[in-house]
């Protein structure tokens, strides 16, 4: 890796900041347009088991066919990279199923309001899994975005507790997903590492699709869907919302390998405010005020977190540094 992009030329090397600005954008437009297919898809075709393994499996086929053709080049694999992986695309890959039970289930801005939890989830990891002592300016810094949350699902008009216990489990399953990584830290770069953990993760997520959706797909899933809106829409719409769902999350790991977490885990609190903004614009969702106010307070508490944590990192490199 070169992580300073000491060797990087051109453009890149002269405007960093304008190309990590660039990613972001990416990211986030990919993500916005991922999560309007997504639930387009999931109004005529409910089964998001399945529809999280095709998003994987178009993935997986955008993979193979990049390295054929050598971008990138295929950094090799070994057993011991493999074994610090698969805990990773393990997370990933019920973060990811569990994620769009929720998108099925209820309105795609409650998901990402739920889902904006997940630094909360982070903190309590460090402390309570790592041991790392977490201060009370932090903790309270929290609450805002707890009540803010709660406030919004007590009226979220499409609320139903598999929407909300499916985004709270993808919150864990996300946070030891973060902490996997960063045991997991190579020299390989970030899109070759995400295309192994899409690879291990599509096989993690088929058993368990054949076994919830498999007898409802066959019986009348598939020709339901058909009977709606055509093979050809039903397939393209497959496609589609695989590959920008690859896209966007190989952009969300390219940008994590340009910037520090912490700066990625706001962008990704941030990114959640677009999805929820161009969500209810395009589904014409109606959200009670408290609903939105709770949303906004949520957001808000956030950015304070963000925040205070962005600061005391900057005290401990000052006092590492003294
Ligand atoms: C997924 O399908 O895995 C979800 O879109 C994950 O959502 P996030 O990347 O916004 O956390």
């Amino acid at each position: 890796g070169d992580p300073v992009g000491e060797t990087k030329v051109g453009f890149a090397a002269k405007y960093p900041a304008l190309v990590t600005g660039f990613f972001f954008f990416m990211w986030y437009f990919l993500n916005v347009i991922f999560n309007i297919i997504n639930k387009k898809l999931y109004n005529y075709f409910p089964y998001p088991y399945f529809v999280s393994v095709i998003h994987l499996f178009v993935g997986v086929v955008y993979c193979l066919v990049s390295w054929t053709v050598g971008l990138p080049k295929r950094a090799p694999m070994d057993s011991n990279l493999l074994k610090l992986l698969i805990p990773v695309a393990v997370c990933h890959a019920i973060g990811h199923v569990t994620s769009n039970v929720s998108f099925a289930a209820v309105a795609v801005s409650f998901t990402h309001t739920v889902k904006a939890l997940e630094p909360f989830f982070n903190a309590a990891a460090s402390q309570f899994i790592l041991g790392q002592q977490i201060p009370w300016s932090l903790w309270l810094s929290l609450a805002p975005v707890v009540i803010g949350v709660s406030m919004a699902s007590l009226t979220e008009l499409s609320f139903n507790w598999t929407g909300f216990i499916s985004a709270m489990i993808s919150n864990v399953s996300f946070t030891y997903r973060s902490i996997y990584s960063k045991k997991a830290m190579t020299d390989m770069d970030s899109t070759n590492i995400y295309a192994y953990i899409s690879i291990i993760a599509l096989f993690v997520c088929i058993p368990p699709a054949i076994l919830v959706e498999g007898p409802q797909l066959m019986q009348h899933g598939f020709k339901d869907a058909i009977a709606k809106v055509g093979l050809t829409k039903f397939i393209s719409d497959l496609f589609w919302v695989g590959l920008f769902y690859h896209l966007y999350n190989q952009l969300a790991t390219n940008t994590l390998e340009r910037v520090a977490p912490l700066t990625h885990a706001v962008g990704n609190v941030l990114k959640r405010v677009f999805v929820i903004g161009f969500s209810i614009i395009v589904f014409g969702n109606k959200i009670s005020m408290q609903t939105g106010i709770g949303t906004c307070i949520a957001i808000g508490g956030v950015a304070i977190y963000s925040y205070i944590k962005a600061k005391m990192e900057e005290e401990k490199r000052q006092m590492k540094a003294a």
